[in-house]
C-alpha cells in the first residue's frame, strides 16, 4: 500500500516504524516528519493542516491510506475532506474529534452514553467556579474546555491557584470543575470504524517531568506495557479490556454514530481506576504519545491491516489484535528547560551506539539534520524504546542506551517502569 502519515513526533515515527516492519512492503510517505522519520519514509511537502492541500496531494499521488497522527489536523477537518473525496483515512472528522477538542462535548457524550466519569460542573463565570470548587472540596480539579497542549488541567490543594487557573481560561469561554479522582491511570487505545472497536494493549505513561511523579505536567516522559498488575484487580488484562470495551468504548462510539458523527480512527480512553470503579478522565481522538512507542512494537498483527479496516468500515471482519508477550519500556530524552522553556538547536550524538544495544531502537520526536549534524528542535527530543523478556531486562537496555546518547543539558527520568520491574 501507499500510506501517508501526517505528523512529526515520536508517535508518528512509531507508526512509520510499525508499518515498515510488516512482511508486506509499503510505500511510506510522511509530512512534515522529522530526521528519524526521514530514514524510514519519504518526506513530502504538504501542509498537514490544510484539508484541501492534503486531499489534492493524496489524489495526485494515488495514496491508498492517510493516517493522521496529531489532533490539530483532525480538528482542522482534514479527515472530513479526505473522506468526502473517497480517500481512506484513519482519523475522525472534525465533529467526532471534539471528543478531544472540547471537554464539555466529551462530558455530554459520556452522559448520554452512560459512561462512568467524574462529576463535573461547566462554569462560565468566576462565581460559578468558586461555588463548584466549594461544592466538590479539595483537592481541586479545573480544566480548560478546549485544546491546551497538556497545560489546560490543574489539580491542586490551593483554592486560589484553582481560581487563578480558571481565570486564565474563562475569557476563552468556559472551564470544567471536576471531582477529584484517585487511583492508578491507564491508557487504553481502541481502533474504531464508527461501529466496531478493537482494543490495543493497555499502557501507562508518566506525565510529570521529574522522578517520583514530581514537577510540572508534560506531554509524557515515558511509558510501559503490558500492565501485568491489572490481572490482580480484574482477573486478567483481557477481562479489564473487555470491561472498558463494554462500558466505555462501544457506548461512546454508538452515541457518536447516533449523533451523526461516526468515530473512525483511534479512540484513546484515559482512565483512572478508582476504588469505586473505572472512570474516564479524558478522551483523545488519536494515538497517545509516548504510549504508542511501546504499544506498537509489541503488536504482532500488521498495523496497516487494522488501520485500513477501520478506515473502510470492515473492522468487524478482523480478529482481535495480537500482542507479543514481551516487556516494552520507553524513556523520553528532553531538552534542557523542558517543559517551561526548552533550549533547542543543540547537537545530539551517540544514537548509533545507543541503537547497538540489543532490543533497542530510537523513535525521533524533535530532531532535524543540519549538515552532518543531528540537532534537537524541541522539548521532547527522542524516545529510547527497549523490549525484553522482563521489565528488568527492558529497563536495563533502555538506560544503557540512554547513557550512550549525548545532548548538552538534556534530562530524562530514571524511574520509568521501576515499580513493575
Ligand atoms: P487530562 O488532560 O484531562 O488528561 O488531565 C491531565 C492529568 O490530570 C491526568 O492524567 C490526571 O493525572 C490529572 N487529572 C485529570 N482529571 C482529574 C481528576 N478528576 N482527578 C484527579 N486527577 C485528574
Ligand atoms: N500520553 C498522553 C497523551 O497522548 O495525551
Amino acid at each position: 500500500m501507499k500510506i501517508l502519515v501526517l505528523g512529526s513526533g515520536a508517535r508518528e515515527h512509531a507508526i512509520v516504524l510499525a508499518l515498515a516492519s510488516e512482511p508486506e512492503h509499503h510505500e511510506l510517505l510522511a509530512a512534515p516528519g522529522n530526521a528519524g522519520i526521514a530514514r524510514d519514509a519519504r518526506i513530502v511537502e504538504v501542509d498537514m493542516l490544510d484539508p484541501q492541500g492534503v486531499t489534492q496531494f493524496a489524489k495526485a499521488e494515488a495514496v491508498d491510506l492517510v493516517v493522521v497522527g496529531p489532533e490539530a489536523p483532525l480538528v482542522a477537518g482534514v479527515a472530513d475532506e479526505l473522506r468526502a473525496h473517497g480517500i481512506p483515512v484513519f482519523g475522525p472528522g472534525k465533529r467526532a474529534a471534539q471528543l478531544e477538542g472540547s471537554k464539555a462535548f466529551a462530558k455530554r457524550i459520556m452522559e448520554q452514553a452512560g459512561v462512568p466519569t467524574g462529576r463535573a460542573v461547566h462554569a462560565r463565570t468566576a462565581a460559578d467556579v468558586a461555588a463548584a470548587l466549594d461544592d466538590f472540596g479539595a483537592p481541586y480539579v479545573v480544566k480548560a474546555d478546549g485544546l491546551a497542549a497538556g497545560k489546560g488541567v490543574i489539580v491542586t490543594e490551593d483554592r486560589d491557584a484553582a481560581l487563578a487557573h480558571a481565570a486564565e481560561y474563562l475569557p476563552q469561554g468556559s472551564v470544567l470543575v471536576e471531582e477529584f479522582l484517585t487511583g492508578p491511570e491507564v491508557s487504553l487505545f481502541f481502533l474504531s470504524d464508527g461501529d466496531t472497536v478493537r482494543a490495543l494493549a493497555p499502557a501507562q505513561d508518566f506525565k510529570r517531568a521529574l522522578e517520583g511523579d514530581a514537577g510540572p505536567n508534560t506531554g509524557g516522559m515515558g511509558a510501559y506495557s503490558p500492565l501485568t498488575w491489572l490481572g490482580e484487580r480484574f482477573g486478567s488484562i483481557e477481562a479489564f479490556v473487555q470491561e472498558v470495551t463494554d462500558t466505555v468504548a462501544l457506548p461512546v462510539v454508538r452515541e457518536l454514530d447516533r449523533d451523526g458523527s461516526p468515530f473512525i480512527g483511534l479512540l484513546y480512553a484515559g482512565l483512572i481506576l478508582t476504588p469505586a470503579g473505572v472512570r474516564v478522565i479524558e478522551f483523545n481522538a488519536r494515538f497517545g504519545d509516548p504510549e504508542t512507542q511501546i504499544v506498537l512494537p509489541r503488536l504482532a498483527t500488521p498495523l496497516s491491516t487494522l488501520l485500513m479496516a477501520a478506515a473502510d468500515g470492515t473492522l468487524e471482519e478482523q480478529p482481535d489484535p495480537e500482542f507479543r508477550d514481551e516487556a516494552a519500556v520507553t524513556v523520553v530524552l528532553a531538552s534542557e528547560g523542558y517543559p517551561a522553556s526548552p533550549r533547542t538547536g543543540r547537537a545530539i550524538e551517540g544514537l548509533e551506539e545507543a541503537e547497538a544495544v540489543e532490543g533497542v531502537h530510537i523513535a525521533h520526536a524533535a530532531t532535524a539534520r543540519q549538515g552532518d549534524a543531528l540537532i534537537a528542535t524541541g522539548g521532547r527530543v527522542l524516545n529510547v524504546v527497549a523490549t525484553g523478556a522482563t521489565f528488568a531486562e527492558a529497563r536495563s537496555r533502555a538506560y544503557e542506551a540512554m547513557g550512550r546518547i549525548r545532548l548538552e543539558g538534556a534530562h530524562f527520568r530514571t524511574d520509568i517502569a521501576a515499580a513493575v520491574a
